[in-house]
């Protein structure tokens, strides 16, 4: 079979290199691709974005289905399109990918469904917004409604920084139309997870656990980014938290949108904040939903996929996720983001990438932001690679990580150096 996945991010790479590994598979095509996925054997890119020339591209070359990566055609439509023309693919339609598009539309939906969050008001007032936070203090939390590219939300420290995160987006119109309306939310402590599920509108597939790591320094300092790195499994999960979180969030959410009339299939990414105690004591709070799989997330997640993927997208696809199993690696993965100078303010592009790790069963280099150029390989976005490796522990995944690094280099080229922290034995001492 054909299969078509839409992005060009490492998680397309990761997706993308996995489906290939179904002995099934003949080809994966990625739309548009990167400089990884047109080296992997069995990927080909397809310089195409347009959505009715991707249909019709699936139609001509016999597509058995396809898997949208990023949020941007789904929020666009595009399930709702290949859907009307009689395609297979994965993901949310326009409107249940607003759970994603509009915070303020996730908010409520949570509200109107007992579902925990942070509390919250929406505002488009300045004024409006500025009393609120003076009511409230800091640390507070503002984001844009729509989608901004990771650029979309402060945890203002001061009502300083609260005011500033407003005028940016309510009063200078920074952010465009994703800033026009404001959601502002009370601060949670806690340790974050990402929890990925997939759903077919009625059942539920859950993906192994990940953590990310949100912020571009060492010991989680610096600026908000897209995540500069992630392990799988995430021990904070416990089977009881587990068992927790499908309760109390992912059960409620798929039901409460086949109860507001919108079925949700596709890829469910919650990002929770876990409160401290045990683990009947933790609050789960949901932070945000995304409506696809994380960035960079799904690189650990799919190195310890050890089943046929095509297999439950087809009964994803088919209405029987209930019927899927995925068997998981009991080995530790972990993602270590190489992203460009000056990332994430103003990557800088075109640095050549002049030594790449070998690629092995157990350690992988995912592409993102690169492309070939007169057959040089050169940076082209803000994160450029994540190399991501397998071991038993999280310290020997972490030491493979940084090795492998070490055999990696582009000019100006940023990561952390501490991948995994708080899931090394150390930490919780
Ligand atoms: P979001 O895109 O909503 O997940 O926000 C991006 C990041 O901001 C999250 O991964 C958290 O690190 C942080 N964040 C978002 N909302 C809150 C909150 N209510 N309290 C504390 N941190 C938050
Ligand atoms: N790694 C966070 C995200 O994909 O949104």
């Amino acid at each position: 079979m054909k299969l078509l996945v839409i992005g060009s991010g490492g998680r397309e790479h990761a997706l993308a290199w996995k489906l290939s590994h179904s002995p099934r598979v003949e080809k994966v095509y990625v739309a548009p691709g990167n400089g990884g996925t047109s080296q992997t054997p069995l990927l080909h890119n397809l310089d195409i974005q347009d959505t009715d020339a991707l249909i019709a591209f699936a139609r001509q070359e016999k597509i058995a289905f396809t898997v949208v990566g990023p949020e941007a055609p789904l929020a666009a439509g595009m399930v709702d399109a290949f859907r009307a023309a009689d395609l297979r693919i994965f993901g949310p339609t326009r409107a249940a990918a607003q759970l994603e598009s509009s915070k303020d539309f996730a908010k409520a939906f949570m509200l109107r469904h007992g579902i925990q969050t942070a509390a919250y008001e929406t505002f488009s007032d300045p004024l409006l917004a500025k009393a609120y936070i003076a009511r409230h203090g800091a640390p507070i939390v503002i984001k844009a409604d729509g989608l901004a590219a990771g650029k979309g939300v402060v945890v203002a420290q001061t009502l300083d920084e609260a005011e500033q995160a407003i005028d940016h987006m309510l009063g200078d119109g920074k952010l465009g139309e994703a800033g026009a309306r404001v959601v502002i939310e009370a601060f949670l402590e806690g340790e974050e997870a990402s929890f990925i599920v997939m759903c077919d509108g009625q059942h539920v597939l859950a993906l192994a656990t990940s953590q990310d790591h949100k912020r571009l320094c060492d010991n989680d300092q610096g600026p908000n980014t897209g995540g500069m790195g992630a392990y799988s499994p995430a021990p904070i999960i416990t089977p009881a938290l587990h068992n927790r979180i499908m309760r109390e969030i992912i059960l409620p959410t798929v039901q409460g949108m086949r109860r507001d009339g919108i079925l949700y299939t596709g890829f469910l990414y919650a990002g929770l904040m876990i409160g401290p105690g045990t683990d009947s004591q933790r609050t789960i709070k949901a932070l945000e939903f995304n409506c696809r799989l994380g960035d960079p997330e799904t690189q650990p997640i799919m190195m310890r996929v050890k089943s046929d993927l095509t297999a439950v997208f087809e009964h994803a696809l088919s209405g029987t996720l209930d019927q899927a199993e995925i068997e998981w690696d009991r080995r530790t993965a972990l993602g270590v983001v190489l992203a460009a100078h000056g990332y994430p303010g103003a990557p800088r592009q075109n640095d050549p990438i002049s030594q790449l790790a070998p690629d092995t069963d157990t350690c992988m280099t995912f592409h993102a932001g690169t492309t070939y150029r007169d057959n040089q390989l050169i940076t082209s976005g803000g994160r450029v690679l994540c190399v991501t490796t397998l071991a038993d522990s999280v310290l020997r995944a972490q030491q493979a990580a940084y090795e492998a690094i070490s055999h990696t280099q582009f000019e100006g080229r940023q990561y952390r150096n501490d991948i995994g922290w708080r899931a090394l034995p150390s930490s919780k001492a």
